[in-house]
């Protein structure tokens, strides 16, 4: 598929449907990486979230299921650098936002730019990127009919750093406020890392029990999180309102 059919592809009205999609996760590389596989099983194709550390793991993971699309959480290399070599196997164009590409200078024949809040056709099923800086100027989550892959923006008791070129604290409290008040609390969290003893929870659960969604204020979410940047070790804790972490 080349550029503009791809785009064409992606911007075209879709009449999306509660389809079941299958999720299967990989952990990859040194820094506990999770490489998601999000396939909808009724046409057989499937989107690779975050293509890093070891494409050919990938590929054997996807078997028989064809991959028609390559998601971006955000453009740090532990969560892309497989990118280059998964888009030579399968051809599929890569989804980002318009903001992190623009950021961090870089585009590619095989990108497609989008904007906060478009939806990306994966056989039947809308893919929904939403803006959620603050990791970086850039970072997305992917709503998947209930399935929220999070990636540096919220982890399972955590979230990500913000002392990384691009990153603002203030603008990830209001992000990750944003996802609490946007999805009902039966929705399921993906995190981009696997930094706690679980690879998935439910958003209620982490509005309960992880500790950055129990700051105030954002000036309050800063400095929690400046201070977590340096001694907090995973695998992270559930921490209840009020509770000392470390
Ligand atoms: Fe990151």
């Amino acid at each position: 598929m080349d550029k503009s059919q791809a785009i064409q592809r992606h911007t075209l009205e879709h009449e999306f449907q509660e389809l079941t999609t299958n999720v299967r996760s990989l952990k990859l590389g040194d820094m506990d990486n999770l490489v998601y596989l999000i396939e909808e099983p009724d046409t057989g194709c499937a989107a690779v979230l975050d293509p890093a550390w070891d494409v050919e793991a990938i590929l054997d993971a996807a078997g028989d299921t064809v991959i028609t699309d390559i998601l971006i959480s955000h453009w740090h290399d532990d969560h892309l650098n497989g990118v280059e070599e998964l888009v030579a196997a399968t051809g599929a164009p890569v989804h980002l936002l318009d903001s992190e590409a623009a950021f961090w200078e870089v585009d590619k024949d095989y990108f497609v730019r989008h904007a906060d809040g478009e939806c990306i056709a994966l056989g039947g099923v809308g893919i929904q990127v939403l803006h959620t800086p603050g990791h970086s100027p850039g970072s997305a989550c992917f709503n998947v009919n209930g399935k929220l892959f999070t990636g540096g923006t919220m982890f399972i008791y955590g979230c990500g750093r913000c002392d990384m070129p691009g990153g603002d604290a203030i603008a990830l409290y209001h992000s990750l406020n944003r996802l609490t008040k946007m999805f009902p609390p039966e929705t399921l969290v993906y995190p981009g890392h696997d930094y706690a003893r679980k690879q998935v929870s439910t958003l209620g659960e982490q509005i309960r029990l992880n500790p950055f969604l129990h700051q105030p204020s954002a000036e309050a979410f800063a400095a929690f999180r400046a201070a977590h940047d340096e001694h907090r070790q995973p695998p992270y804790q559930p921490v209840l309102r009020g509770d000392p972490v470390w």
